[in-house]
């Protein structure tokens, strides 16, 4: 286990709510979030369906303003950011697997990567840097793939690989292995593993899944859009799924 979990705070939470308004109707989706992260965490975010999992991944991932509260990411407050540098933020600090943020169908595994670099201004060999994230990640063998040409394991793994193109200090994922049966949801967080002890990429995910939960080296419950537990693991095992 040769990762360190730093002193640096990437995503500081101090009583974070979170209010939909529908019509009428309000929502309170979270109700007091006190939480921080450091650079290094390997953490998942659990709890009953409607808890705030993926309401909170949106607000850390600056997709979504707080509304009561405040929330730092990687030194900033980002009520206090403008639309450009939350843009910014997103693109170059952040890495996203969101089934929102789905592979672009009509593009390759490697053309999926390369647009995310195209975005972020990378001008030079944006093809061989892609092609070498492919490899890392042991994907090079779909480089030409389209999703539909992939199993949905595969194009999860992509969807990574995509991700961390950039090198983001932290990376969300919003129930990355949904859909995964058991040998590709190991095959991908082993990946993510890899990437937070060999880089020292942060990791917050949500799920639902004990085994992906046997995975994390910490792991927050929600419950009703709180905080009812927050729990480090002392003797971190290499995961159970
Ligand atoms: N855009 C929205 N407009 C109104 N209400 C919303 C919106 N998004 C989420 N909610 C509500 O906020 C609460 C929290 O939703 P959220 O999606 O964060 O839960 P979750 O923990 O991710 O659930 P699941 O495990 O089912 O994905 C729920 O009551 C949900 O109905
Ligand atoms: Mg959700």
């Amino acid at each position: 286990m040769a990762v360190t979990i730093t002193d640096e705070t990437l995503v500081h939470a101090k009583d974070v709510t979170k209010v939909y308004q529908t019509g009428e109707v309000e929502t309170y989706a979270l109700r007091g979030i006190d939480m921080e992260v450091k650079a290094g965490d390997f953490m998942a975010i659990v709890g009953p369906s409607g808890s705030g999992k993926t309401t909170l991944l949106n607000l850390i991932g600056a997709l979504d303003a707080v509304t009561g509260g405040s929330l730092e990411v990687l030194g900033k407050d980002i009520s206090k950011m403008s639309r450009r540098q939350r843009a910014d933020l997103r693109l170059h600090a952040l890495g996203f697997v969101f089934q929102a943020y789905n592979l672009f169908p009509v593009l390759t595994a490697q053309e999926n990567v390369e647009f995310v670099l195209e975005l972020q201004g990378v001008n030079n060999n944006r093809s061989g840097r892609a092609r070498e994230v492919l490899d890392r990640l042991g994907l090079l063998e779909y480089a030409n793939r389209r999703p539909t040409q992939m199993s949905g394991g595969q194009q999860q793994r992509v969807a990574v690989a995509r991700a961390v193109a950039s090198q983001p200090r932290l990376v969300l994922a919003d129930e990355p292995t949904a859909n995964l049966d058991g040998e590709n949801a190991r095959i991908l967080l082993d990946m993510m593993r890899d990437l937070n002890e060999n880089q020292g990429t942060t990791f917050i995910f949500s799920t639902h899944d004990p085994r992906v939960v046997a995975y994390a080296r910490r792991v927050v419950t929600l419950v009703d859009g709180k905080v009812a537990k927050d729990v480090v693991k002392e003797n971190d095992t290499d995961g159970g799924v």
